[in-house]
């Protein structure tokens, strides 16, 4: 076991059958982050990113390997375990929003405080600190419908950040969002990362934003690169 590691993968293969046919995608991944690394995932499209966070996040098992997020494997924890885990010691944030359409910016926010126990109040003023840090003081009360896409992102950011994470695992956050707006979005993101200590996978495409984090690796053949 890696001590310093807030995430361990080792050895994780996936693949999907599908038919006569079976499309081995991940094949045998070792892959490590530090406590607040920022790392960037690139690759292809079809190479498996993706997948790839999903088995990361315990969204999905690998067919052989191991995940541990600080040093508990994802694989041995049960059902309820593993949504404690999801929603108190990972962040997830997708390329399109995922928000919740029938709640608030505020209450999209402080939804993960309130599933954790916290108090109404409480949640409701750390969501408004946490709405305010990405720049959306003056918009706690919209609805996603009622939103930019790079103000829902930026309500995204702030969701997946609020519980203070260990690690955010993040897939194309910035993909549909103007250069400048990924630009905001992606300082906003770094930002809260260095101001709580919590360490960021980050797939993109874009090659501006994976040079700017800790380290950048590819994910080709089925196995990672540094790159
Ligand atoms: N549930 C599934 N069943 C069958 N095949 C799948 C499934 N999920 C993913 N795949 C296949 O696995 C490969 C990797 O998919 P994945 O979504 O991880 O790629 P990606 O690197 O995220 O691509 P993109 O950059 O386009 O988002 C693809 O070829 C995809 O078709
Ligand atoms: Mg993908």
């Amino acid at each position: 076991m890696n001590e310093g590691a807030v995430l361990e993968c080792r050895g994780v293969s996936k693949s999907f059958v599908q038919g006569p046919e079976v499309l081995s995608v991940l094949r045998e991944v070792d892959f490590d982050v530090a406590r607040g690394e920022r790392v960037a995932v690139v690759g292809r499209s079809g190479s498996g990113k993706s997948t790839l966070l999903h088995i990361l996040g315990g969204l999905a098992d690998p067919d052989r390997g191991v995940v541990r997020i600080e040093g508990r494997s994802v694989a041995e924890m049960g059902p309820n375990a593993r949504a404690r885990l999801r929603s108190e010691r990972l962040g997830f944030v997708y390329q399109f929003h995922h928000l919740l359409p029938e709640f608030t910016a505020l209450e999209n926010v402080a939804m993960p405080l309130l599933l954790a126990g916290v108090a109404p109040a409480d949640s409701a003023q750390r969501a408004e600190a946490m709405l305010g840090a990405v720049e959306l003081a003056q918009r706690t009360s919209h609805l996603p419908s009622e939103l930019s896409g790079g103000e829902r992102q930026r309500v995204a950011i702030a969701r997946a950040l609020i519980a203070n994470p260990a690690v955010v695992l993040a897939d194309e956050p910035t993909g549909n969002l103007d250069r400048e707006t990924a630009e905001r979005v992606f300082e906003v993101m770094m930002t809260l990362a260095e101001r709580s200590g919590t360490a960021f996978v980050v797939v993109t495409h874009d090659t501006a934003i994976a040079q700017r984090m800790d380290r950048s690796v590819s994910l080709r053949d089925g196995g990672i690169h540094a790159s």
